[in-house]
Parts: C-alpha cells; structure tokens; sequence
C-alpha cells in the first residue's frame, strides 16, 4: 500500500450551504456554489501500515485533535469500501499527518479541504480507483465543504436527494474568471459554534423558508453570471447573499452571532471602496474571518486598505484553485 500526499484548496461558497435533508449523510437543505481557492491549502499524507493497532492522526503538529473522531469514521468508510471491493479482508489502519497553512476553525473551511485532501489521499492510499463523482460523494460524507473542495475551479454542489445524487462539478476553469479573493484574518480565536451544530439551527429561524423559496432562482443566476464574467452583478448578489445568511443565523434559536467589530469594520470599508469606483464586494461563512472579492487590476488597491484597518491582523491573497494534487513529496 502506497503512501499518498495530497494537496487539496479550501473554498469560498458564493451561494451558501446552510441545513440538511439528512444529517447522516450529510444531505445539504440546498444546492451551492463556490469557487475553490489557491492560497489556502491543505496538505495530507496517508500511509496504510500493517503494524498499526489505530488509526494514528496528527493535525497540525496535534496528535490528539478534536476532529480526530471524525477522521477516524472517514477513514471506516473507505475501509468498508475496500473490504468491498476485496481489496483488503480485515481493518489496517493508516498514518495520516495534515497540515493546513491557514487558520483552523474560525470560518475558512479547513475542514473543506482537510477531508478532500484525506478523502483523495486515503483511496489512493489503499488501492481504491474512484471517479470525481465518487470521491465527491464520499468527501461530503466527512465534511459537506469537502464535497465540493475535490473539483477545481468554479464548482456546483447539487443537493440531491439521495447520496448518489448529491456530489459537486466543476462549471468553470480557475482561468475562465479571473477574480481574487482577500481573506481578512481579523482573529484567529476558534469559533464556538460548529457548523455541524449550526446547521440543525437552521429551520428554527422563521426566514429560513422564505431563503429556500428564492434559492434556486440565485443558484441558476450565479452560475451564469460567471458564465458571462460579469463582476459587478455577481460582487452585489454574493454579498446580499452573506447577509441573508447571517440573518438566518442571527435569528435562529438560539442565535448566533458571529461578526466580531473587525468583521463590521471590513464590511463598511468594502462599501466605502465601492462608492469611490473601486468593485469589492464581501462574503463571509460561518465565523469573523471575512472574504473581500475584486478583480486582478484592483488587487493592490483592495490590499492596502485592508492592511490600513487596525482590526485586520493579516490578509491572505488568493486566485482561483485548482483541483487536487497528488505530490511526491510526503510530510512523514
Ligand atoms: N479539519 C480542519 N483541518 C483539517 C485537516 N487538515 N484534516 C482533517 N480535518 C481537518
């Protein structure tokens, strides 16, 4: 069994994913969009070894993370999966070391791309051939995110109603749209809600339905509003988008309130970059960290305000990813 290093991109949703059909299978309540970025990576060797008694797990230099559970039950689907195609005939476990150069929970998705990385690098780990289709739906059953982090570029997740169903594609390359995602640390605390947990919030609040009515029309939208490069249309519905997002979680009971002052103080100043003719728009998933979308020409521009604001601790610059690497180089 071969030792396999991926390298897999997080992503930045531009139609969210927020409440599921089934918790189990981690059937999300509606489709979404993202595009996958190249500056926040995850990077996960996976050795399967014979001398092994469990499962050995180390994120970021932590043997004993709290997510160590969940990589565990990740790596007994893919054993089970094994066993069914006879290519092993009882458990072996896996050495699996992961690092990821951004910061952990605090809402940039590294669980999106840690279990895309783990999902690509445990199959190939343990002889398993599997299509983009199968590894996207086997992902989405260690993290939802993830599902969507095994594809490249700009990347749709249909919701499904059944697990065959509900995996993610590509509908664009990284170069089809060139636009750049800043990322605006303005903490590194880690957040206090799960998104796992506030995903079962999500229906308690009473816009969530009224959410659900119009989602499809914004799916199809968004999709072709990439489709046809257009910035300005697709930075105003991707940043009304966060704020009805936020309004869901801001109503849910109990509520959640996620933005921390630097979160608002980023807000107010994309908005006021806007009203001098600079295009900027944000998002922002389930945490503080905030996103700022631009185009390449005004990258500069966007960057020296954000590191002008007191509360932004660092700014991370990304393109647009591409899919999953598989490299040579292993981190044991
Ligand atoms: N959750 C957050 N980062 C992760 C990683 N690199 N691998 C698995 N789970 C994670």
């Amino acid at each position: 069994m071969e030792k396999t290093t991926v390298q897999a991109g997080s992503d930045i949703a531009l139609v969210k994913y927020w409440g599921k059909k089934d918790k189990v299978l981690r059937l999300p309540a509606n489709g979404s969009i993202s595009m996958i970025l190249n500056s926040l990576n995850s990077l996960t060797t996976v050795e399967f070894q014979s001398n092994l008694e469990k499962d050995q797990i180390t994120i970021n230099g932590e043997v004993e993370d709290g997510e160590a559970l969940r990589v565990v039950k990740h790596l007994d689907r893919i054993r089970s999966l094994a066993k069914e195609k006879n290519l092993i005939n009882k458990d072996v476990f896996a050495k699996v070391v992961s690092e990821n150069d951004f910061p952990k929970s605090t809402g940039l998705s590294s669980s999106g791309s840690g279990f895309a990385a783990l999902t690509l690098a445990a199959v190939k780990a343990i002889g398993l051939n599997l299509s983009e289709k199968e590894l996207s739906i086997l992902a989405r059953q260690g993290s939802g995110t993830a599902c969507r982090c095994v594809c490249g570029g700009f990347v749709e997740w249909l919701d499904g109603n059944t697990s065959e169903e509900s995996y993610s594609q590509s509908f664009a390359r990284p170069e089809d749209f060139v636009i750049r995602d800043l990322v605006a640390v303005v903490s590194e605390d880690k957040k206090d809600l799960s998104s796992t947990e506030g995903h079962d919030l999500a229906e308690t609040s009473l816009f969530f339905a009224a959410r659900q009515e119009k989602i499809q029309e914004k799916l199809l939208q968004v999709k072709q509003v990439i489709l046809q490069k257009d910035f300005t249309t697709l930075g105003e519905i991707v940043e009304a988008e966060a704020l009805e997002f936020h309004s869901i979680l801001l109503t849910s009971r109990p509520t959640i309130l996620l933005f921390y002052p630097g979160t608002i103080e980023v807000m107010q100043a994309v908005r006021q970059l806007r009203k001098i003719g600079v295009p900027a728009y944000f998002t922002i998933n389930t945490g503080f960290n905030i996103h700022v979308l631009t185009l390449p020409e005004y990258e500069q521009e966007v960057l020296r305000m954000l590191q002008s604001l007191p509360s932004v601790q660092k700014v991370i610059s990304s393109g647009v990813g591409e899919k999953p690497k598989y490299l040579d180089k292993h981190l044991f």
